[in-house]
């Protein structure tokens, strides 16, 4: 598996998967604004061809956010988000970030024990941020 800067035919690549295989949040056309965006940048993992995971930061001055990362559902557990993460924080750390924040559903168990283990503080917590009812935890790393 290697990790590639997402590009326009990734996404077209996916586009007819991305809600059964990857996941619900977020829609082809935000995924292209996003490609579109000269602050963010997205990453894959990719194995003989095939997307398993992507995921996105946005960066303003010398903050980054992470705006998304996703692994396919069939290849989860299998270390993919852990490389995705790995990948970000190493490009925070070559875009001389002073941090890297992100927000997670407090419910979101597999999520929040994949970025403690990469060194993500939990800092605050957002009430009702996900459909005014599940609650966010801000998490941020300064370490990079
Ligand atoms: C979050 C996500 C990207 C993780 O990707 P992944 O490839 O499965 O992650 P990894 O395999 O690298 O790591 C998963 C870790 O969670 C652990 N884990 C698995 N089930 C768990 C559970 N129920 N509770 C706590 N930890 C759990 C695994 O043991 C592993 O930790 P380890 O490396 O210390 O053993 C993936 O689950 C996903 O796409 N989820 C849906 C989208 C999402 O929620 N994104 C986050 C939005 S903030």
């Amino acid at each position: 598996m290697e990790i590639f800067t997402m590009t326009l035919e990734d996404l077209e690549q996916m586009k007819n998967t991305l809600y059964s295989d990857f996941d619900n949040f977020w829609s082809y056309n935000v995924l292209k604004q996003e490609l579109e965006n000269p602050n963010t940048t997205y990453i894959i993992a990719k194995e003989n061809n095939e997307v398993l995971g992507f995921a996105g930061i946005s960066v303003c001055l010398d903050e980054a956010t992470l705006n998304n990362i996703v692994v396919k559902k069939s290849h989860r557990n299998r270390g993919i988000g852990g490389e995705l993460l790995e990948s970000l924080i190493e490009l925070c750390s070559e875009l001389h970030m002073k941090s890297f924040t992100l927000e997670v559903n407090v419910e979101n168990e597999v999520a929040i024990h994949l970025y403690e283990k990469f060194g993500f503080k939990n800092l605050g917590i957002r009430k009702k941020y996900y459909n005014n009812s599940h609650d966010a935890f801000i998490m941020t790393k300064y370490d990079l």
